[in-house]
């Protein structure tokens, strides 16, 4: 079959991949969707259980910090537009090892940059180089305001630097080579086949096994939530109708502090649990703070909702409790995660 587009999508077995590989797939027949990951700890195919038979789907185990390796599946599926999602993101590793996040998260965003430049310098012509980041980049927010797509970039955390540094990368070679790119800054996102090392499928994980809700400091920092579908939908829009070389933040206007989170969390787990009113909340203990913890994250996503039409689907409520609705229905995939080297992760930043 001709495709009409030949997408590598990298990344695509982790937490956002997935849902973006699995919806592209689907919604796009005519699009071929090549997934590129090296499945790390965070990859993992079961993700993809149900698209992995489709006749548009092809799976490549390659690194991104491998500039042949990209060589090869670019050359072997003729890509025509890149959808880069690969990347370390766990801020906590990133404290604990900052190098691996600057080869895969720098080095690796530099090599896909440099392939897809040499592949289509005949013409970049109906060619897209989307590139998925975060709203960390943007550093801390106070009690108020929010983050634009001019807000300046400040990024704290070795894991957002190493995100800002490759947002850099995407915009020199668009002003440089006018490779056709596009960015996306998103909010933290939550939903089902999320590592349990982030807050919220750590908390059901934790309440599920009655093991102690580590909430750093006192609970009091803020984050803006979203539901990974939503995400995976704001991607399909802009990097069909975002203009090149422009940035789109996303997010869903939904800001809570940790502690408000994980009390609704407990009392949604109580009820579906059948345990007594209030009683997974004595579970919460206060640990060390993150070192540089950022205090508050809230997107303005105007330029997106007013610009290229996007809004979210679904209330936070309803999404936390289908989240946690997935994780009761899927023990098994809880199970592989948490096995073998995530219990000595756990050991480390938990002891
Ligand atoms: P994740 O950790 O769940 O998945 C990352 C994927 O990248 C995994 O499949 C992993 O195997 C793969 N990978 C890691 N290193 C690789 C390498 N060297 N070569 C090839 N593949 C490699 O991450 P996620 O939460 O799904 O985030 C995906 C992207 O979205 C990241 O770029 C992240 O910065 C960004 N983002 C995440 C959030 C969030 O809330 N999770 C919010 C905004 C932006
Ligand atoms: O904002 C987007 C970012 O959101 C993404 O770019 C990152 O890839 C993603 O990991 C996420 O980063 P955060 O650091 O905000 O997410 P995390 O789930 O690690 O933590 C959310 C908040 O909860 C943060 O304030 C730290 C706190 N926390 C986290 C954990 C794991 C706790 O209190 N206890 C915990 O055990």
């Amino acid at each position: 079959m001709e495709f009409q587009k030949r997408i590598l999508v990298t990344g695509g077995a982790g937490f956002i991949g997935s849902h973006l590989v699995r919806r592209l797939v689907k919604h796009y027949p005519a699009y071929l969707i090549v997934n590129l990951d090296k499945l790390t700890y965070a990859g993992n195919l079961e993700n993809l259980s149900d698209v992995k038979e489709a006749s548009n789907y092809r799976f490549e185990k390659i690194d991104v910090q491998s500039l042949e390796g990209i060589r090869n599946v670019f050359q072997r599926h003729a890509i025509t537009d890149v959808i880069h999602l690969a990347a370390e993101s766990h801020v906590d590793r990133s404290i604990d090892g900052p190098l691996e996040f600057v080869f895969t998260n720098v080095v690796g965003t530099v090599n896909l940059l440099e392939v897809a430049r040499s592949f289509w310098l005949d013409s970049f012509e109906n060619r897209v180089f989307h590139h998925v980041s975060t709203d960390e980049v943007y550093g801390s927010l106070g009690d108020t305001g929010f983050f634009t797509e001019a807000t300046p970039y400040d990024p704290r955390s070795p894991y957002s630097a190493s995100k800002a540094s490759s947002d850099h990368f995407v915009r020199a070679y668009y002003h440089t080579y006018g490779l056709p790119v596009k960015i996306s800054n998103c909010s933290n996102n939550y939903g089902s086949h999320h590592f349990p090392e982030k807050l919220i499928p750590l908390m059901i994980h934790n309440l599920l096994n009655e093991k102690p809700l580590p909430v750093y400091g006192n609970g009091s920092n803020i984050r803006d939530w979203l539901w990974v579908e939503d995400h995976a939908s704001a991607i399909d829009v802009i990097f069909h109708k975002g203009k090149l070389g422009e940035s789109y933040n996303v997010g869903g206007l939904n800001e809570w502090t940790n502690l408000d989170l994980v009390h609704y969390l407990c009392d949604l787990m109580d009820r579906k649990l059948g345990k007594p009113e209030g009683s997974s909340r004595a579970l919460i203990h206060f640990v060390k703070d993150r070192a540089g913890h950022d205090y508050r994250y809230a997107i303005d996503a105007r330029k997106l909702t007013e610009e290229l039409g996007w809004k979210p689907s679904l209330r936070f409520e309803e999404g936390l409790e289908r989240t946690v609705e997935w994780y009761l229905r899927h023990p098994e995939w809880v199970e592989q995660v948490t096995s073998g080297a995530y219990q000595a992760y756990y050991q480390k930043f938990y002891k």
